[in-house]
């Protein structure tokens, strides 16, 4: 018996079935020596890029920012740090890009600015009251003499969410918002002067050529009326919540999107805006992708799912079913900056809530990392099969574990301070890549600098070692990427088999069939309908291909 078909939405814009790249810029390839990847650095490697056989890249931020929270606290939304170039370089990177027919997408950041944003100097400057306190959340605090915070919000990154400033005449002023790092102040969005400037940002890099936005903590733009008390449940996931929560998912953002769909609309081409909303159901992300709104959003709940038959059957036909009711196609991602890297998380076997993190002292036992490599090459395996988008994050294509090993000293995310290193947060997962064995900092930079310590063991990931074994994941994902658009799968359309067994995935979308094993016991295919595996099949004398547990096929259907 087979079940209804999921449709993929329809339509004949690129992102609709386009695999989007993560680029971390500064941990990507350093071109000028000094430890931090650059757009140098990543123009020099476009080649590499263009045989991945990527559609499209977007950049973590390279915006001018003290880099409190590695670039996303930016000072200057219109300049690139001189930490990764110029805007020149900019330029240049994107015309390599284009030169390949790989898309840019530009990381931008609405919800706060870096409290060294000429903005904020000034609303610290003009004290209570003033207009240029208006684009930010400034409010007198509570107590007797305002000693107490506003309310009681807690930052994402540990601590209270507000910080007192000290006025012009040194005397203890008025307390701001940062729903993240006290770097971060959070601008007021009901204030016309924010919107009008974050138009004038689209279009200046729309000008330059990008072909859209990922827009970062997309749900947190508009806070609710008269910010109430909050006290997020002890177990909750900081970024989203499974209750209305004052700062997330608030109706008031999406007029926000309905006004830069216009602004995109404005341009050439399909330029594309993509939400980073973790909200807590599928139907909730779907509001975030309305027609008239932005275009996709990211799958946070596909991500998260459990590396099951069952959970990975309900996760993907939700996906389906939300995206597909509003129009637009499903996203899929199993690792980003911000989250322990899919190679080692699919092994963990203990709680670990998103921006934890895994360190030397995490308790439960290592993830077994052979064990993990191998679930990530099928989970990728079986995520490329899907009809929709999806997004993959540097290094994982030569499939990087996360580094757990960091020294504290060498850590750099805020979360770890602003927890006392209680959660080791996101630096395992941002280690600059291996390129080559034998170079200094493996390729990564001239120098041999990395910003982040690289373990010895990333030497047998290096991309050149992995471009001549066949067996690599680099090739894994090679092959992926050109099979995935041989057979139309972006654009086609899901059908589930039914396999009879709890511990077996089939599903069908154009001509290829996608088996997933996740039993003890080996399943037999015939060979002759392979057309990729996640790992090396043995073949029997009766042509029969092994397809042993955590390993995903392709079949012609
Ligand atoms: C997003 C980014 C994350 C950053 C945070 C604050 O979640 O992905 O890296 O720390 O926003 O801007």
């Amino acid at each position: 018996m087979s079940t209804s078909p999921e449709h993929a939405a329809t339509g004949s814009e690129w992102w609709r079935t386009a695999v989007i790249y993560q680029i971390y810029p500064r941990s990507f390839a350093d071109a000028s020596g000094d430890g931090i990847g650059d757009l140098p650095g990543i123009e020099s490697r476009m080649d590499a890029l263009a045989q991945l056989g990527v559609d499209a890249l977007w950049l973590s931020p390279f915006m001018v920012s003290p880099q409190r929270d590695a670039g996303y606290d930016v000072a200057d939304y219109r300049d690139v740090d001189p930490l990764f170039g110029s805007l020149a370089d900019f330029d240049a990177m994107l015309a390599a890009a284009h030169e390949r027919g790989i898309k840019l997408i530009v990381d931008l950041v609405p919800n706060h600015s870096s409290s060294d944003h000429a903005w904020f100097q000034a609303a610290l400057a003009a004290g209570p009251g003033s207009i240029e306190r208006a684009r930010y959340i400034f409010r007198d605090g509570k107590g007797e003499n305002g000693e107490l915070p506003p309310n009681n919000w807690e930052s994402v990154f540990g601590g209270r969410a507000w910080t007192r400033v000290t006025e012009a005449d040194g005397t203890p002023g008025q307390w701001y918002l940062h729903i993240f790092d006290s770097s971060q102040p959070d601008f007021d969005w009901s204030n016309e002067e924010v919107r009008e400037e974050f138009r004038s940002v689209l279009r200046f890099w729309l000008d330059r050529g990008a072909d859209g936005f990922r827009v970062d903590v997309a749900h947190g733009l508009v806070k609710a009326e008269g910010l109430p008390d909050y006290t997020p449940p002890a177990d909750g996931d900081s970024m989203g919540g499974h209750e209305p929560v004052p700062y997330w998912g608030q109706e008031g953002v999406h007029e926000i999107y309905r006004d830069w769909h216009n602004v995109l609309a404005e341009y050439e081409g399909d330029r594309v805006l993509c939400a980073e909303a973790w909200l807590p159901t599928l139907d909730e992300t779907a509001l975030w992708v309305r027609s008239d709104e932005m275009h996709q959003a990211f799958n946070f709940l596909y991500m998260y799912a459990g590396w099951n038959a069952d959970a990975q059957r309900e996760v993907i036909t939700e996906s389906l079913r939300a995206f597909n009711s509003v129009g637009a196609p499903s996203t899929w991602v199993l690792s980003n900056h911000d989250v322990v890297r899919h190679a080692t998380r699919l092994a963990v076997e203990f709680e670990n809530a998103q921006g934890a993190g895994i360190g030397p002292n995490t308790p439960g036992p290592r993830p077994d990392a052979a064990l993990g490599l191998r679930r990530a090459r099928a989970a990728t395996t079986l995520m490329l099969a899907l009809p929709g988008s999806a997004y993959l994050y540097q290094g994982e294509e030569l499939g990087l574990p996360e580094v757990i090993d960091l020294p504290d000293e060498a850590r750099q995310d805020p979360s770890f301070f602003r927890t006392n290193g209680e959660r080791y947060g996101r630096d395992g997962c941002r280690v600059p890549i291996p390129w080559e064995p034998d170079a200094p900092a493996f390729g990564f930079s001239t120098t041999g600098e990395s910003w982040l310590p690289q373990p010895p063991e990333f030497v047998e990931y290096a991309r050149s070692v992995e471009e001549k074994d066949d067996a690599s994941t680099l090739e894994l994902y090679k092959n992926l990427l050109t099979e995935r658009r041989a057979h139309g799968l972006g654009s086609g359309t899901l059908t589930w088999k039914e396999t009879g067994s709890a511990t077996l995935l089939s599903l069908t979308n154009a001509d290829v069939e996608v088996v997933v094993n996740f039993g003890a016991d080996e399943l037999l295919v015939d060979a002759a309908r392979v057309i990729l595996s996640s790992e090396p099949l043995l073949v029997t004398a009766e042509n029969q291909a092994k397809v042993p547990t955590d390993v995903t096929v392709w079949l012609h259907a």
